[in-house]
């Protein structure tokens, strides 16, 4: 008999079953509605409450408590931070010895792999390749199933413009509809073809919502928004991942217009499971519900577990608020029964879903768990992965690629040997055995060559070995220089006020450029850095981000051009922290710049100019693209017609190579200023050499459209500006048409 059945007989209640085929008739929601009605008041808040195992990840609360106790006494609905066949087997015959049976759910932040570390989510972003972020997911989502994991904290689709922020490297960088597409792919890796594979775990879209804004890039901080940038800017993503079938949804640590995300009903019940209608969880960030305390919006723990409850946050993360209080507030007629029975239905719906009531062991299984992570695929798929998303910021005079033999390279600087480096922040496990260095990585995709090595300087600056470095170079034909972060310099609460190349290392490199030696600098970093010295001084520059266990090879397959480039910036690089927040997606102002020389009076700065450094969209190739023969089917087109745009892409270069061809609109007069240039839809095209395709993007009525000063979706009639190029900044055609009434 299935535990399901067993504990309705066992209860003798409502014996409802017969047996297994009777029970497999009944939906879900009929067998949650039945498990509901034999619940405690008490077990119903056990379902809402979430504990950390030993990996913690947040403050740890003071208030201890026998977690293996509260656990067989039906008061826990799920565990994060603990893994491994073994300790969730152990832990879930805990939860199997409650008086009903249901079983935790564990989870843990897999946000970029779990056994096979695959590159940072932005790095994964630049490769504007969805089957590669989806493949990605998937894998990692194999992994972490295979462990006794159901759940991941991922992916957070938070819009990023902020590259002080630590948290840019978890996400998929400043653009709305590029975040979009990657947050319905990387559900769909995540979550596979529905829940209840073994090769499939719950996603988590979050941190709902707008956390990317935190003021100016300060981890945790609050955030002041207009609807105007909310809903235009900042929450499709979610809904793109809500639409994709995320499983959960994860609140936020912000302030929104002065409410604490986690209490705020207009975010979670209002839009969430008001307009958008969806039938998933809420769970909270670490802690967030005990921290409205902190933010002056509880009084106490007792009064955020009310107003979290109220606001539509179901799983208290590591408060212990509703564990705490939420059973008396019903007693006490404070919190009304119905939005517990409400939350604690969205739980046990997902583990139904999940096959665990058939089998809470299912994903405790042994010989999977050795097969999957020793599966040698992941490895091939992870290099692969890791080489799309590297960017070509600048290759001048074609130094790339290098020669495969008969020169000297010289391998500088401290994350030339680094390992845990590459694997970057948020892993569930570093294991630097299974890392191959930059180093190494151009060692072995290339024998014939003479490599020597220096390390320089370490990256906080505290050695000092430049004159080894500038002896090295000198031996040298060519130099590659490794610099950037720490892997724990980007991440969670690791938001940095200066942004640019830490310790020493930018007098490294003018070091190694006196020696007048070409330089190639690899740039490892989990954020946009600021490195302008390096940027106009060194013949090559390779933007690496960090590419986990595989990056070493990938960068050499890219250096020595066996992978020719085609990673685009998700995110734009700023010249100046000054110059932050900033985006491509800006807007005119009444006082544009139109010529860079004229600024009286105009929004400029006077000290610098108002572009960036690098732009949204760049990414170079060791071939050429040619853009030509524009066509557009109409000039005019009604609501409910699709207008097509075609054009012919050439390959005119030497080398085979991706291009990501992107199409930007704008609308130029409308109910409410709208953006310069929008993303609106992009195809990565391969190429042979000589070759040409015809690309088409069709537009429809929904890429023109926006949210109204009414927060209405609408689009208004008139003209519409096309632009298609290479980079938001390299717009190779032009066109434009007009919307009609009727
Ligand atoms: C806090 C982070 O903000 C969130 O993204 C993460 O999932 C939780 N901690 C759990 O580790």
């Amino acid at each position: 008999m299935r535990n399901i059945d067993r504990f309705f007989c066992l209860t003798l209640t409502v014996c409802l079953t017969a047996g297994a085929a009777k029970a497999q008739k009944r939906t879900i929601d009929q067998r949650v509605d039945s498990l509901l009605r034999l619940m405690t008041l008490e077990e119903k808040v056990g379902q809402l409450n979430q504990y950390s195992g030993k990996d913690v990840t947040g403050p740890v609360n003071a208030n201890n408590t026998n977690q293996l106790n509260d656990i067989s006494k039906g008061l826990v609905g799920s565990m994060l931070n603990v893994r491994g066949v073994k300790d969730t087997r152990q832990i879930q015959a805990v939860a199997l010895r409650s008086r009903l049976k249901i079983p935790l759910l564990f989870s843990m932040d897999v946000i970029h792999g779990y056994r096979t570390v695959f590159p940072i989510p932005l790095a994964e972003a630049a490769s504007w390749d969805m089957e590669a972020i989806r493949s990605s997911a998937h894998i990692a989502a194999k992994e972490a199933a295979a462990v006794g994991l159901h759940w991941t904290f991922a992916p957070m689709v938070d819009v990023g413009r902020d590259p002080r922020w630590g948290r840019v490297m978890e996400g998929a960088g400043e653009d709305t509809y590029l975040g979009s597409m990657i947050a319905t792919a990387r559900v769909k890796g995540f979550q596979g073809e529905k829940l209840g594979g073994t090769d499939a775990v719950m996603a988590c879209a979050k941190h709902f919502a707008a956390y990317g804004a935190a003021m100016a890039g300060r981890d945790y901080n609050a955030v002041d928004m207009s609807d105007n940038m909310l809903w235009q800017t900042y929450l499709p993503p979610f809904k793109a991942a809500a639409d994709a079938g995320v499983a959960t949804f994860m609140n936020s640590f912000n302030t929104l217009n002065g409410i604490p995300a986690t209490g705020n009903s207009y975010l979670q019940r209002d839009i969430l499971k008001g307009k958008w209608g969806y039938k998933g969880f809420v769970v909270s960030d670490w802690g967030s519900i005990g921290e409205m305390v902190a933010w002056g919006y509880a009084a106490n723990n007792e009064d955020a577990a009310t107003k979290a409850i109220i606001a539509g946050s179901d799983m208290d993360m590591e408060s212990k608020a509703y564990i705490g209080h939420l059973t008396q507030l019903v007693k006490d007629k404070k919190v009304d029964v119905k939005l517990v029975d409400d939350a604690v239905r969205r739980i046990l719906r997902k583990k139904f879903e999940l096959g665990l009531f058939e089998d809470p062991y299912r994903f405790s299984n042994e010989a999977r768990e050795r097969e999957v992570l020793n599966d040698p695929q992941h490895k091939l798929i992870a290099r692969d992965v890791a080489q799309r998303s590297i960017v070509l910021l600048k290759n001048q005079n074609e130094l790339l690629p290098l020669a495969k033999s008969g020169k000297t390279i010289a391998v500088i600087g401290p994350l030339a040997k680094s390992k845990r480096d590459l694997e970057g922040n948020w892993i569930p496990l570093s294991d630097t055995t299974r890392v191959t260095s930059l180093y190494e990585g151009l060692q072995s995709t290339d024998g014939k060559n003479r490599y020597l090595y220096a390390k320089g300087t370490d990256i906080m600056g505290r050695e000092d070995a430049f004159e080894e470095a500038i002896a090295t170079a000198k031996k040298a034909d060519v130099v590659v220089m490794a610099l950037g972060e720490s892997w724990d310099m980007s991440g969670e609460a690791k938001s940095r006020a200066d942004i640019s190349l830490p310790g020493r290392q930018t007098e490294l490199f003018n070091a190694i450029s006196a020696t007048g030696k070409p330089i190639v600098v690899v740039l490892m970093a989990g954020r946009p850095l600021i490195f302008e010295d390096i940027a106009n001084k060194a013949q090559s520059v390779v933007y690496a981000w960090w590419l986990g266990a595989e990056g070493g090879n990938a960068i050499a397959n890219v250096l020595f051009g066996d992978y020719n480039p085609s990673g685009k910036l998700p995110v734009t690089f700023p010249r100046s922290v000054g110059q932050i927040p900033l985006s491509y997606a800006g807007y005119s102002t009444g006082r544009p710049v139109k010529n860079p020389r004229d600024i009286k009076y105009k929004s400029a700065y006077i000290d610098l100019p108002n572009t960036p450094k690098y732009a949204f969209g760049h990414g170079l190739s060791y071939t050429t693209f040619k853009y030509g023969n524009l066509k557009i089917s109409d000039t005019k087109i009604k609501k409910n017609q699709v207008l097509q745009v075609s054009f012919d892409l050439s390959n005119t270069g030497k080398y085979s190579g991706e291009e990501v061809v992107q199409l930007y609109l704008q609308d130029p007069i409308a109910s409410v200023a709208r953006p310069l240039k929008e993303l609106k839809d992009f195809q990565k095209v391969m190429l042979k050499a000589g070759e040409t395709k015809t690309i088409t993007f069709k537009i429809d009525s929904d890429k023109l459209s926006f949210y109204d000063p009414q927060m209405k979706w609408v689009a208004e009639p008139g003209n519409f500006n096309i632009m298609i190029g290479s980079a938001s900044d390299d717009i190779r055609l032009n066109s434009s048409f007009e919307l009609t009434d009727k």
